[in-house]
């Protein structure tokens, strides 16, 4: 069973909270996707490996740590996914970025795919994908199968508000995948939204409704 990281940092769940607030405009709430998606990323990369390099600091000479450079790769599942994108860059800015295209059918909830553009070495790569919202689960879970289809071996997913149904659905399709979250919500309704979520993260970024 794949691995449920909730984080329960304080400054994460306050960005939440004003994330979830209706109120909240567009300015500020692609801010705060950036900005929690900048804090999420320092607990995915926790197992990135360390070498010693020896250097000197002004006063004397040092053995320090130094990232390996594993190769790695930010994907993000269209649209909404791309709010994360630039708070991950932030802190891994030499990862390549690639686009997954999905929307959810509104009448099945069934996610489509329209575009899928990926690093040609992904399989290489130590994958980050990003949505900020796991709902029925249906988006990454395709998205997923897309990576390993690919070739790709190690996927972390990465999402700010899930579902207990969206995480059951990656934990059973993909039981290998770590998936890190800012909060587990309560349910769906009966339009497939998260209760209380924060409406359609999508529309929220992009100002588009
Ligand atoms: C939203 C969200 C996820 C998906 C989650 O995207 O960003 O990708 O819904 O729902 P699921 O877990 O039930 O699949 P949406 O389909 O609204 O597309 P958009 O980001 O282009 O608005
Ligand atoms: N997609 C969203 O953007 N919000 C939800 O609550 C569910 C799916």
């Amino acid at each position: 069973m794949s691995n449920v990281i909730i984080m329960d940092h304080p400054l994460i769940q306050h960005k939440i909270g004003l994330l979830r607030r209706k109120e909240t405009g567009t300015k500020d709430f692609r801010d705060l996707i950036s900005e929690i998606a900048m804090l999420e990323c320092y607990e995915a990369t926790r197992d990135l490996p360390l070498g010693d390099v020896d250097i000197e600091t002004p006063v004397a000479k040092a053995t320090v740590k130094e990232l390996q450079g594993k190769k790695l790769a930010i994907v993000p599942i269209l649209r909404a996914g791309l709010g994360m994108v630039e708070g991950m860059l932030r802190m891994i800015p030499a990862a390549k970025v690639g686009h997954i295209g999905l929307y959810r059918d509104e009448n099945t909830l069934e996610p489509i795919e329209y575009y899928c553009k990926l690093p040609d070495d992904c399989e290489e790569r130590e994958v980050f994908v990003v949505d900020p919202m796991l709902a029925t689960g249906g988006s990454c879970v395709a998205a997923i199968w897309r990576l390993k289809d690919r070739g790709v071996r190690h996927i972390h997913l990465m999402c700010i508000i899930a579902a207990p149904e969206g995480i059951e659905a990656v934990q059973k399709a993909h039981p290998d995948v770590e998936i890190i979250i800012g909060a587990k919500d309560e349910r769906l309704n009966e339009y497939g939204y998260i209760v209380p979520g924060l409406g359609d993260a999508g529309d929220r970024i992009f100002g588009t409704k």
